[in-house]
């Protein structure tokens, strides 16, 4: 469905599944939101006619309540090798030129990252029936042709990245074809394999680096998620190594 002007993709996803009962994948497209969400209560601020903001309803049921981050683990992975596979393009015409290859990343807990900066962002949104997941709203925020950000969000478009005119249509058809790629996964239940290949995409995985928790640094190391999505960190206090969990918006990266 292709909307002109919607408050929001995920707003008019909700009130579709009320009234009917939508086709597995429908996808709502909007050229502009007026109130689009994001994460966290936020705003997500993007020009109109510039992006692309969108949201897929699937059918979930097949996954328990506490099995909804492999969800988030399926639909960062797609879109982050989707990206990737279209700045590779870009790379491999540039190496002639010696162009540095630049580094996409999932940023804990669904962000994509290039290099340090934010290229597109999911705000999943599920309705529940009894233990299991009924539909997921997977709204998805990704910055193609925008290149004037305020400066208060630390935002990157396809457009600042790649010298190439890229098609909003054409980037729609390669993030569906991706993120499919990997929601078979998890209809087939790969959630071992689906987690291994998000870890291996997670920024700073596996290394140490300096966090804040209520205003207070400590340093830490990514070892794992789990399937709530909770962030599993090692941290040490003088020669005592203890793994901590912490929860959206429990802590964050100093970078
Ligand atoms: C975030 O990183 O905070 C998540 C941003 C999600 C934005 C998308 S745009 C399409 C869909 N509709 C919304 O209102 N939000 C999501």
């Amino acid at each position: 469905m292709h909307l002109p002007s919607v408050d929001s993709t995920n707003n008019y996803a909700k009130e579709h599944i009320a009234k009917s009962s939508p086709i597995d994948g429908t996808v709502i497209l909007a050229d502009e939101q007026y109130a689009g969400r994001g994460q966290a209560g936020n705003v997500w601020q993007s020009d109109a006619n510039k992006n692309l903001t969108f949201s897929i309803i699937y059918r979930t049921d097949f996954l328990l309540a506490t099995e909804q981050f492999y969800l988030s683990m399926a639909v960062s992975l797609g879109i982050k090798y989707a990206v990737n596979s279209m700045l590779s393009m870009q790379n491999d015409d540039n190496s002639i030129l010696n162009t540095k290859k630049l580094l996409t990343s999932i940023k804990w807990p669904n962000d994509i990252y290039v290099e340090n900066k934010k290229i597109a962002g999911i705000l999943i949104e599920n309705t529940i029936s009894g233990m299991h997941l009924k539909y997921s709203i997977i709204g998805i925020g990704l910055n193609v042709h925008q290149d004037n950000f305020p400066t208060t969000i630390n935002a990157t478009s396809l457009k600042l990245i790649s010298s190439d005119e890229v098609n909003k249509m054409d980037v729609l058809s390669a993030v569906l074809s991706s993120i499919e790629k990997y929601f078979l996964w998890l209809k087939e239940r790969k959630y071992e394999k689906l987690k291994q290949a998000y870890l291996t995409q997670l920024f700073r995985f596996n290394e140490f680096a300096i966090f804040k928790k209520e205003n207070k640094l400590f340093e830490g190391k990514i070892i794992d998620v789990d399937s709530i999505g909770n962030l599993i960190v090692e941290r040490k206090n003088g020669t005592e190594i203890f793994i901590e969990k912490f929860g959206f918006k429990e802590i964050s990266f100093v970078v």
